[in-house]
């Protein structure tokens, strides 16, 4: 954090031979100053990895909105997009080193500190957006915030950004079509267990190196939400999207012990509420941007949408089923229950 700021005023009224502590804020009372308003505003960084104009991107810039219009002068809000500060391979590490006091990533990106949030890579396991913000705010789901504590990391709450299409250089219809080809996955060794059930071949990379994999056919193909295939232009470099909703890309957003308790009650509260805000406003956007960034890949006529019939999309719901038992110990069975049971709502 950064060093208080102090003005030759308050240095010269500060000069213990004129006047002592107590005076000190009485004179500035009366000359009409806080002396608070001298000290510089506390830096909250806030990183994250995909581009402004994407529902994590806007919610960032809403957090800070808000935040600098409720304490003015005392909190000031930097985000960094793009992997410009902090990428998918150190965001969590620069977090507990107090480097960085906010970040969002994947729910794919937290293997290394829990196995718990496994649960939302599994694919097929919710039927839509609905029935994973049902999940997210059950009992099980919030519960799921604090699965880090012990590592000194604190969950705030979930933001949405939608369900995950494959994108290749070539149809995949079936299951079959996908055997022998790359994809970039998130580091999840669930992700990892999900191509290898169709004779893929996953390869985790972080995602600020995924255009350029793609671009030098260093890769056959990815799996992401359409925000992010739109605003990191995926789709100008793959020929095909398969519209296969076979997971969700959602995030979590914390920060660490160690900062969150440092901050005065009152003002986290401030923080926390501005925080919860945010998070309304990204999760109302990233249903309208599923839609239009889609639409806006397939106006440009750049890739070909692969549409599955019901008994395609079952041939992959087939193939990539048995990856639950393989999880189900680590994950729970009772958690996977619960996500299951937020499908009937
Ligand atoms: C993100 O949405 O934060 C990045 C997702 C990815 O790594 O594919």
């Amino acid at each position: 954090m950064k060093q208080q700021q102090t003005s030759p005023l308050q240095r010269f009224l500060s000069k213990p031979r004129l006047f002592s502590k107590p005076k000190l804020g009485l004179v500035a009372a009366l000359l009409g100053f806080s002396l608070t308003a001298w000290a510089e505003p506390v830096e909250i960084k806030f990183s994250h990895v995909v581009a402004e104009n994407t529902p994590k991107g806007q919610m960032a810039l809403k957090f800070k909105e808000l935040v600098e219009t409720r304490l003015p002068g005392e909190y000031k809000v930097s985000v960094f997009p793009n992997s410009q500060l902090f990428g998918d391979n150190n965001e969590l590490a620069a977090l507990l080193l107090n480097d960085v006091q906010l970040v969002a990533p994947s729910l794919s990106k937290f293997e290394r500190y829990t196995k718990k949030l496994q649960i939302f890579d599994l694919p097929f396991l919710f039927d839509d957006m609905a029935a994973v913000d049902a999940f997210q705010q059950s009992e099980a789901g919030q519960s799921l915030l604090n699965s880090m504590n012990r590592k000194g990391i604190v969950g705030l709450g979930y933001l949405h950004n939608g369900m995950k299409q494959f994108s290749a250089n070539k149809a995949l219809s079936l299951p079959a079509d996908a055997k022998g080809q790359k994809f970039r996955i998130m580091p999840s060794d669930v992700i990892a267990a999900q191509f290898d059930a169709v004779g893929a071949v996953p390869v985790k990379k972080p995602f600020s190196e995924v255009f350029t994999l793609l671009q030098t056919r260093a890769i056959d193909g990815q799996e992401n939400t359409w925000s992010n295939t739109y605003s990191k232009k995926f789709y100008e470099v793959q020929s095909h999207i398969t519209e296969s909703n076979h997971g969700v890309l959602d995030y979590m957003l914390v920060t660490s012990e160690t900062f969150w308790k440092s901050l005065p009650k009152d003002k986290r509260d401030i923080i926390k509420a501005a925080l919860d805000e945010a998070v309304v406003y990204g999760n109302k956007l990233s249903l309208e941007k599923d839609i239009e960034d889609r639409q806006l890949i397939l106006d440009s006529k750049r890739v070909t949408l692969v549409s599955l019939t019901p008994e395609q999309r079952q041939a992959w719901v087939d193939a990539m089923r048995p990856v639950w038992s393989q999880f189900e110990e680590k994950i729970g069975k009772d958690l996977i229950d619960a996500a299951l049971s937020a499908n009937k709502r």
